[in-house]
């Protein structure tokens, strides 16, 4: 295997998971992205040592699935928070203020977009438009969609999942 934490791993389903994922699709051509896919669906994102069996398994090289990882916007090098937040900043939204909403989220969270809170509730990441520009400006929680948004709003949003999890 080759990865120096293999014995922590044998104690971790996650990685038998992965290497019947990888077993299905070694050999076969185009593999690498649904491999990352199905990679990040076990691990909710991809970890290094993850990355670096990947090209073992597909003999491909570690700078390609870096590339790759890096390049989709869906595939995530860091762990997400429970709760991911996206804020739309597209044009509606950003006339109506998302910009100072953002703010008030940089600051209750105390994190930037593209990172996650300390605790592993909250992932902060902005979006384009959400396809609710009426309701402007828009972010959603998870599957949760608030609109109107102002920044005083942001904290009691904030509290509910914090409160869910407490
Ligand atoms: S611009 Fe934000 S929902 Fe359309």
């Amino acid at each position: 295997m080759g990865c120096a934490c293999a014995r922590d791993h044998a104690t971790d389903e996650r990685y038998e998971r992965l290497e019947a994922a990888l077993k299905e699709w070694a050999g076969r051509p185009g593999a690498l992205i649904p491999a990352l896919h199905r990679a990040q669906q076990i691990f909710g994102y991809l970890p290094e040592d993850v990355m670096i069996r990947i090209a073992e398994a597909l003999d491909v090289r570690l700078a390609e699935v870096y590339g790759v990882a890096t390049f989709y916007s869906f595939f995530s090098l860091k762990p997400r928070g429970k709760y991911t937040i996206g804020l739309c900043l597209g044009t509606a939204c950003y006339v109506n203020g998302a910009a100072e909403v953002l703010a008030a989220l940089e600051e209750a969270l105390a994190i930037r977009p593209g990172e996650t809170t300390k605790d592993g509730l909250f992932s902060l990441s902005v979006t384009r438009c959400l396809g609710a520009c009426g309701l402007a400006p828009v972010m959603t929680v998870g599957e949760e969609v608030y609109g109107r948004l102002t920044p005083a709003k942001i904290p009691g949003i904030l509290a509910r999942y914090r409160e869910k999890e407490a």
